[in-house]
């Protein structure tokens, strides 16, 4: 029983789907399906949580939300904002609506980064209790031995305290592909130097579920639907199961 939340008709004639007559039109037909289930009419939906599709397609429920991804090119900061003017993250995107990074990389890290105005889910996605996964690929200056390998696997030892288990491959032999859930201050520099290999370039290449191998430094592009749906499954505000464990 789906009985908390707006009437599923004034939700989508809000969302422009018609007057409230022609979405209980499509109501009625059966074209309307809540979390996968065909909605009837009198249904309600929680916008916050709720999976709604219309002929198929997922509605967004929260317009005024913007979420791009953007591919940060190295020497740029990761702020919104800079006391001493810098060219920051929020200068690669549209001004407006008003967006914020979700997390930090270091100036020179290039890579991912979700640019946003979902405060909700940017909350999520920093919050270390949700341990949602980044993996970068790390270029190193020589070639680390297995036993470093295990190491930064295992978890190293940073003054801030040890690392958790890590996901660590060499792609080759200089080139370590790293998968934490952690989001510690310059952490996969730290850990790498930790067993003696400097990071020489760094690039984070997926965040939980979003990849993109098409987007070129400093391009970006407004992430699916479906991926915000990803993300916030991964973060467990999803209505498909996730949480706190489910991505690692
Ligand atoms: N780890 C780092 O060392 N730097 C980043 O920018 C992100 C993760």
């Amino acid at each position: 029983m789906i009985d908390e939340g707006e009437r599923l008709q004034k939700v989508l004639a809000r969302l422009g789907f018609g007057s409230r007559r022609v979405c209980e039109d499509l109501i009625a037909d059966g074209r309307v399906t809540i979390n996968g289930r065909v909605a009837e009419l009198g249904n309600r939906v929680d916008v916050e949580t709720a999976l709604v599709e219309v002929d198929g397609a997922v509605v967004g429920m929260k317009p005024h939300l913007v979420h791009y991804l953007l591919n940060k090119p190295a020497g740029v900061i990761s702020t919104a904002e800079d006391t001493h003017d810098r060219r920051t993250v929020v200068h690669l995107v549209p001004a407006e609506p008003r967006v914020f990074p979700v997390g930090r990389l270091d100036a020179d890290t290039e890579g991912l980064l979700i640019v946003t105005n979902d405060g909700e889910l940017t909350h999520r996605l920093t919050h270390p209790s949700f341990g949602i996964e980044k993996e970068y690929l790390a270029e190193v200056k020589g070639v680390p031995s297995r036993a470093a390998l295990r190491e930064l696997r295992e978890g190293v030892e940073l003054e801030d305290g040890p690392t958790a288990r890590a996901r660590i491959t060499a792609v080759e032999p200089s080139l370590l592909r790293i998968t934490i859930h952690e989001g510690r201050n310059r952490q996969v520099r730290r850990m790498c130097e930790a067993v003696g290999h400097k990071v020489t370039r760094l690039v984070r290449t997926r965040i939980g579920p979003v990849v993109d191998r098409r987007l070129k430094p400093g391009e970006w592009r407004e992430l699916s639907r479906e991926e915000v749906r990803s993300l916030e499954v991964a973060v467990g505000t999803g209505n498909s199961g996730g949480g706190l464990d489910s991505d690692r």
